[in-house]
């Protein structure tokens, strides 16, 4: 199973359990959360410790003096990192978790860059087995179904509770995907959540053509479209969106967000659009029905979905199909190609998986059984009034995403030699096997190591969220320097750097890693009105957030990978979903870096991989 495995139904009041699809259970819900643990605010002294022992392989040893001076400035007894942490440790009290509304504000709702690459997963589907728009229709159609399947776990309370390393976890994001939609501001957004209204959004949201219509998924008592009914009312949408001369108006919701927030306030100035725009920010989800896309070759047709889950290929092609402000967009092509990209600020991918899971296993099921057609009414088709003004918002979004889509080099890849069950077999976590890869194939491209993000989850706190795990340690950086020196044991380094993140992992995961808590500490001196400590002002400090390697494992039982875009100009972005005998991983640079190259990382990556599992077949068993 998955690093968060579902475990069964809780033991909870049968009374509590209500078997109807669209009423909501929250006691049970809230029971549940009620009873997990808030997450701790690190000891202060332990974090100052431990961030100056992440600087050791990054910076040099000068600015790791003069950085071990601030540090030792601000964890004087009485001084300015004590006052901080006493206000951390009061906000800590007072609510339900410190963190997490900063970092949701912080890291996403203030997040000026685009949505599309800079923050928006994609995922890439195994290929479905159709190659015309029936095929295609039917797919979304019994896709639908799955996810209102999926629903229905969550409206009536009998979503399983997920577990990581025996703990229960957090089920608040769960909550937060479907009904949910990102609203552009001037300088900051916002996310809305109709789920939680007095009339939950009874219909999803279907593009065809850049033409967006409402299609109603439950019929008046209550239950859900068959996949049939679902099937002819997208009959009918695709019917009435033959014309591919719309203006793309979804291509808005790719600009940079101050843009976006501007160019919305002018849109819906106008009450059509308006409504139109609440109709798709309401909607439970988006079914996006592209056009075809360029053909790629069996080695490159990973690489060329995820580019079309991410970005949508640019304006000539299915970038206006979408909105990207929606929490979740499923997109599935005419040629088998399908996935999905969700806007990251209500939530992770884990739980998004495990929704991706279920729907697979929903569209594998035979034909459902064939309902009595009772004629539906026409989808209602959204209408938009583009004043001149919109118009040219228009033009300028497509300039800037067909600029972004040049710029993105996106590498899909199946490492086939083996999976979990190689480091497993010699005793490794998996994870911590594939992020010490990592660093060897980075080393060997650039002869130093670099800031390194993996993300750890923190639900087993309520409404937990992430923090960062370091995978770049002395220990790493050692091993990386030995592999290639004839004159070096290493097979002790590995195992050493293997553990070092595995045990960086296990104090992330339990809420003592450090990336939040100084970011908290920064945002409390913010609050406080306190001068900057220096500490922030700090290159070190500047070194370690430059993440060259922003990475993530990403899990799930579906053969599928999760992609997204680098965080940094001169960084990558990899994801991987490693499976019990083979890795799916994406690679992604730009290509205005010189100095980046997403398909030689990859090639890199596997190499390392073997060159690791050689190392281990060389020792002696006895010596491991
Ligand atoms: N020997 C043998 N087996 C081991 C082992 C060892 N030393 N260490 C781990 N394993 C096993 C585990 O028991 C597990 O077994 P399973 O396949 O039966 O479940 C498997 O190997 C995988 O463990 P590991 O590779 O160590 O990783 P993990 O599953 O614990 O995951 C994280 C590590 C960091 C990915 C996880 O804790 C996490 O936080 N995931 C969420 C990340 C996230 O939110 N990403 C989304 C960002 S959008």
């Amino acid at each position: 199973p998955n690093p968060i495995t579902a475990a069964p139904a809780m033991a909870v009041p049968s009374k509590l359990l209500k078997p109807v699809s669209l009423t909501k259970v929250a006691s049970r819900y809230l029971i549940h959360q009620d009873s997990l643990p808030k997450l701790p605010v690190p000891e202060l002294r332990q974090t100052c410790q431990r961030y100056l022992a992440v600087l050791e392989p990054l910076v040099s040893d000068e600015e790791l003096e003069h950085t071990r001076t601030l540090v030792a400035d601000f964890m004087v007894p009485g001084g300015v990192g004590e006052r901080l942490q006493k206000g951390l440790e009061r906000r800590a009290r007072k609510m339900d978790n410190w963190l997490s509304d900063w970092w949701l504000q912080s890291a996403y709702l203030e997040f000026r860059m685009p949505v599309v690459v800079y923050s928006s997963p994609g995922v890439v589907l195994p290929r479905a087995e159709f190659q015309d728009r029936q095929g295609q229709m039917r797919y979304a159609a019994k896709l639908i179904a799955g996810v209102l399947d999926f629903k229905t776990k969550i409206d009536n309370g009998t979503l399983p509770v997920e577990y990581m390393v025996g703990k229960p976890l957090c089920m608040n994001q769960y909550y937060q995907i479907l009904s949910s939609c990102r609203i552009p501001g001037p300088k900051r957004d916002m996310v809305v959540n109709h789920s939680l209204g007095k009339a939950p959004p009874t219909h999803v949201t279907v593009v065809h053509n850049y033409q967006f219509f409402v299609l109603d998924v439950y019929n008046s008592d209550g239950t859900p479209l068959t996949v049939d009914q679902i099937y002819m009312q997208l009959e009918k949408i695709w019917n009435s969106s033959l014309q591919t001369n719309k203006e793309p108006i979804g291509i808005l919701t790719s600009q940079h967000r101050n843009t976006w927030g501007k160019a919305y306030a002018n849109l819906i100035k106008d009450k059509t659009n308006k409504e139109s725009v609440r109709a798709i920010q309401k909607s439970i989800f988006i079914v996006c029905l592209d056009a075809p896309m360029p053909r790629a070759s069996d080695e490159m047709y990973r690489s060329r979905v995820a580019v079309q889950m991410l970005h949508g290929g640019g304006s000539r092609w299915n970038s206006g199909n979408r909105w990207f402000d929606k929490t979740l967009q499923f997109i599935i092509g005419e040629d088998g190609s399908c996935g999905l990209i969700y806007e990251h600020a209500p939530a992770e991918g884990p739980p998004i998986m495990s929704l991706v899971d279920h729907v697979v296993e929903y569209t594998k099921k035979s034909e459902m059984v064939r309902s009595p057609m009772i004629p539906l009414p026409m989808p209602q088709k959204l209408r938009f009034n583009i004043t001149p003004e919109t118009k040219k918002d228009i033009e300028k979004a497509k300039q800037n995403m067909n600029i972004l889509v040049q710029d993105l080099e996106m590498k899909v890849i199946v490492f086939s030699h083996f999976g979990k069950n190689v480091p497993k077999s010699y005793k490794m976590s998996p994870d911590a096997f594939i992020q010490i890869a990592l660093q060897l194939a980075y080393f060997r491209m650039y002869h130093v190591c670099c800031s390194t993000y993996e993300s750890a989850s923190l639900r087993m706190f309520r409404l937990g969220r992430t923090d960062t795990i370091r995978s770049t340690s002395m220990d790493s950086l050692r091993f990386a320097q030995a592999m290639d020196d004839p004159t070096k044991t290493k097979v002790a380094l590995l195992q050493k750097a293997v553990n070092a993140h595995r045990v960086y992992t296990d104090m992330a995961i339990r809420g003592q890693a450090i990336d939040r808590h100084l970011l908290g500490l920064k945002l409390q001196a913010i609050e406080d009105l306190t001068s900057m400590p220096e500490i922030f002002m700090d290159t070190s400090y500047a070194v370690a957030l430059h993440y060259s390697l922003s990475t993530s494992q990403v899990s799930a039982k579906t053969d599928c990978v999760m992609c997204y875009g680098p965080v940094v100009p001169d960084g990558y972005g990899v994801c991987y979903n490693s499976m019990q005998e083979h890795i799916n991983f994406s690679v992604s640079a730009f290509n205005s870096c010189a100095e980046t190259n997403a398909a030689k990382l990859a090639r890199g990556l596997e190499e390392a991989l073997l060159d690791m599992r050689a190392l281990l077949e060389q020792t002696p068993k006895a010596k491991l």
